[in-house]
């Protein structure tokens, strides 16, 4: 029988193969590529996503029909410019950001794009912001890709602050590899796991780092 863990991942997948499926399904922009490299032209962290959970955001919002969103962990507005394309004209994201400069270079990506009217960087913790933010609830879907160890608190938020028929989706869901070991941050994502298992119809998908992904469905459903 074949061992179900090698269907994860991409055992069939070159590096000349991924270039193809990229550029064939969602061929290069400039306002995204520009994005992807202002990390490293700003010497901060290379962090953000890759372009196919890029394109996976845009297509899960537009999956949702989704108008209001929020993010939790900005950068540069990488995954920001992929969520806000999903978005219908007045559709709105929020994204927040605790490093100063961050949140800075992300204004600028997110105005050479085009879509400073769309796109609100809040600059803060997560933690102060949120329940500020609630008012302008509820949301049709919640992007965490911030600190580790809070994913469970920001879930709990999402889960508060959602629509039913809302997506909740966190990045590095399999924390580096350290998911399953004895520390703060790990027992913070398996609880994120846990109560998204508990509440939404969820999966994780198998990216490199884990994407978790959970539909709010009524509770009568
Ligand atoms: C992995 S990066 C985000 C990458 C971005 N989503 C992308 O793909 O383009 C995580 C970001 O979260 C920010 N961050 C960390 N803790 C935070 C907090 N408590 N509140 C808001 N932002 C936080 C970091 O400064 C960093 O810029």
């Amino acid at each position: 029988m074949a061992d179900p863990s090698s269907r994860a991942g991409t055992r069939y997948a070159s590096a000349q193969i991924l270039d193809w499926v990229a550029r064939t399904h969602h061929p290069a922009d400039a306002g995204l590529n520009r994005a992807f490299v202002a990390p490293a032209a700003h010497g901060m962290p290379e962090i953000q996503l890759g372009p196919a959970e890029g394109r996976l955001l845009e297509l899960l919002l537009r999956l949702v029909g989704a108008r209001k969103v929020v993010e939790i962990g900005t950068l540069a507005g990488y995954s920001a410019l992929w969520m806000v394309r999903a978005l219908p004209p007045g559709g709105h994201l929020w994204t927040l950001e605790s490093d100063a400069e961050h949140a800075s270079v992300a204004r600028e990506v997110i105005a050479d794009a085009g879509y400073s009217q769309q796109v609100t960087v809040i600059e803060g913790s997560a933690v102060d912001i949120l329940p500020k933010l609630s008012d302008s609830g509820p949301f049709c879907a919640v992007f965490i890709d911030a600190d580790k160890a809070r994913y469970d608190r920001y879930g709990r938020w999402a889960s508060a602050n959602l629509r039913d028929g809302g997506l909740l989706i966190g990045d590095n869901a399999y924390l580096f590899g350290h998911l399953l070991e004895d520390r703060e941050d790990a027992g913070g994502m398996r609880r994120f796991h846990q109560e998204m298992a508990d509440h939404f119809l969820s999966l994780c998908i198998p990216t490199p780092d884990g994407l978790a992904v959970g539909l709010k469905v009524p509770r009568d459903a």
